[in-house]
């Protein structure tokens, strides 16, 4: 594997190109419930959704999660004034996105050379999950909306991306069409959920991008 910091000095927050996407997506296709994890500090993927939301100006729920109580409240006062502007339901969820007992408890190392981590060391990516107040925020929220949520982010921890895929599929009806967007396809995140994907002939892959770690957009429709 090759090592994030080598290839870019890497912030955590998602490209313009993705921001952008996310605009379009939302404006044109005005999904109603839509959920994200890895809020990190508002102001990426995050408030992408919000300026997007407001932009449309249509009725909307927006759930995000956020693991790492300090992000969190860095995120809610990031978001404060762009918050005044969204008519719509804006809920903040602080806690672990899958059940705890999805946590893996040794770091998957098998993948090709090409993908990306962001460190050999395992306490790196065991580190970034301590001490959640809360788990299985993704079940939560999807309760909350009330139904399964028509447009998806997932981008949290470099170990949990598969892991949160497979966990939100088992908990779709496997008729719901929905948009997927995946951030960091060609890093440790998300690269074994797009083999996922690529097998499964319900997902059709809209866009694919390589800019910062990669993105892809798909279509969930069975
Ligand atoms: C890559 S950053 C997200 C960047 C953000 N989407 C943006 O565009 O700015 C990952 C965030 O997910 C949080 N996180 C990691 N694992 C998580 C989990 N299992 N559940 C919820 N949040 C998680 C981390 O604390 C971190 O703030």
């Amino acid at each position: 594997m090759r090592l994030a910091g080598e290839i870019m000095a890497a912030g955590m927050t998602c490209v313009s190109d993705l921001k952008q996407k996310i605009f379009q997506m939302v404006t044109q296709e005005k999904p109603m419930r839509i959920l994200e994890t890895g809020t990190y500090l508002g102001t990426g993927s995050t408030r992408a959704f919000v300026d997007a939301a407001i932009s449309s100006g249509h009725s909307l729920q927006f759930h995000t999660i956020e693991v790492n109580e300090g992000h969190f409240e860095l995120a809610r006062k990031n978001l404060s004034d762009a918050l005044l502007n969204f008519k719509c339901s804006f809920y903040m969820w602080n806690g672990l996105s899958v059940p705890a007992s999805l946590i893996p408890s040794e770091i998957d190392v098998d993948f090709p050379e090409s993908v990306i981590t962001d460190s050999f060391d395992e306490s790196f990516y065991h580190n970034e999950i301590v001490g959640f107040i809360q788990d299985d925020c993704i079940s939560k929220a999807i309760l909350a909306m009330g139904g399964f949520p028509d447009m998806i982010l997932l981008d949290s921890a470099g170990h949990m991306g598969t892991i949160e895929f497979c966990h939100l599929m088992s908990l779709h009806d496997g008729i719901t069409p929905f948009t997927l967007i995946l951030d960091d396809t060609m890093h440790r995140k998300h690269y074994k959920t797009m083999e996922l994907v690529r097998k499964d002939k319900s997902f059709k892959i809209l866009h694919e991008s390589e800019s910062k770690f990669g993105f892809a957009i798909i279509q969930f429709k069975p």
